[in-house]
């Protein structure tokens, strides 16, 4: 069965064909990040409007890649929520048009949901180990923080969430502070890989009997520190970005072990851009050795957003209903 899903949520426009919901025929991503980068986050109205006149060639591309026409497809899955609202309704108001149009049926999808579901996604002829339900999820992206209890594709019960701004938003926000521009996840990562252990300390706040998170606190942390310092002769801009990596890579780890040992769970699945970060990596990998965890995290393409993820999720919530 062959699900095309078309993704419009935030600043990309993005459609892709899933075989039998894990199989990648084609993904293909357009992003308007560019054109928000002078103004240090994303515009909406830039956004949509880039939707707007691209989303028809984007579909096209899916589709001509996976080498199938329209009258192959048997669903058509769409991003439903969260996201940018003049952005949503682009894609929502196309798929409802491509779905009306070629009777086929529609299927809406969560975006925070499906970027777990990217973990079951994989390149043809590349299949790879899928994880096992239930599991624990989190969901570390620019707009969300957010820990699930994955009973099944349909059961996503939320267990935990932040109380103020998300990983993603932090590292975006620090990295302006820096001047290390935007996206700031990817730039923070770069610049940290220069930056040395010092005395430098910056800590996340922590609610130890819950599942929650907070990441407003050590924004403003960095604020702080990189004011006070930052015409001093020896100041590291890498040693900061380096500090503020390591205080949310660990909030990270710690809340997903506590979930997983409240949940008796020791299947981990996580998803979002901040997914992309190479010392969480590194850490998820040490889960599995030391805490005997599956931990499971896409490839980095796959952690950002995509249509791969909504098709795939589209395709089970097909089947059931
Ligand atoms: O999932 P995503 O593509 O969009 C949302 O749904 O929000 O995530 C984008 C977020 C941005 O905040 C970006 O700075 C962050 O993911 N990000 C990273 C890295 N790559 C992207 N954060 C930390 N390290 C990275 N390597
Ligand atoms: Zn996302």
């Amino acid at each position: 069965m062959n699900i095309l899903g078309i993704e419009t949520s935030c600043d990309e426009t993005a459609a892709a064909v899933i075989e039998n919901g894990s199989c990648i025929h084609s993904n293909i991503v357009a992003s308007s990040l560019k054109e928000h980068q002078k103004y240090g986050g994303i515009i909406p109205e830039i956004a949509s409007r880039r939707q707007l006149e691209c989303i028809h060639s984007v579909v096209e591309a899916s589709l001509s890649e996976a080498e199938l026409t329209l009258k192959d497809i048997d669903a058509v899955a769409v991003t439903e929520k969260p996201g940018l609202i003049g952005s949503l309704l682009v894609g929502q108001s196309f798929a409802q048009a491509l779905s009306y149009g070629a009777n086929k049926p529609l299927i809406n999808v969560n975006h925070i949901q499906a970027h777990l579901y990217a973990n079951f996604l994989f390149r043809k002829n590349q299949q790879k180990e899928q994880p096992d339900l239930p599991a624990i999820g989190l969901v570390v992206s620019g707009g969300h923080t957010s820990l699930f209890h994955v009973a099944s594709f349909d059961k996503f019960n939320p267990i935990g969430q932040t109380r103020d701004d998300a990983a993603g938003e932090a590292f975006d926000k620090v990295a302006r502070i820096l001047g290390l521009g935007y996206p700031g996840g990817p730039a923070i990562d770069k610049i940290a890989k220069e930056g040395r252990k010092t005395d430098i300390k910056f800590n996340c706040a922590n609610f130890p009997d819950t599942l929650d998170f907070s990441f407003s606190g050590i924004k403003t942390a960095v604020l702080y520190h990189h004011q006070k310092n930052y015409q001093n002769k020896n100041y590291s801009v890498a040693d900061v970005a380096y500090a503020f990596q390591e205080s949310v890579v660990k909030v990270l780890i710690q809340k997903c072990l506590q979930a997983c040992d409240k949940y008796q769970c020791s299947n981990l699945l996580i998803g979002g851009g901040v997914a992309a970060n190479s010392l969480f990596r590194d850490q998820l990998k040490s889960l599995k050795d030391n805490h005997s965890i599956n931990v499971f995290y896409p490839e980095i393409g796959l952690c950002m957003d995509n249509a791969a993820m909504i098709a795939g999720l589209g395709y089970y919530l097909h089947r059931k209903f």
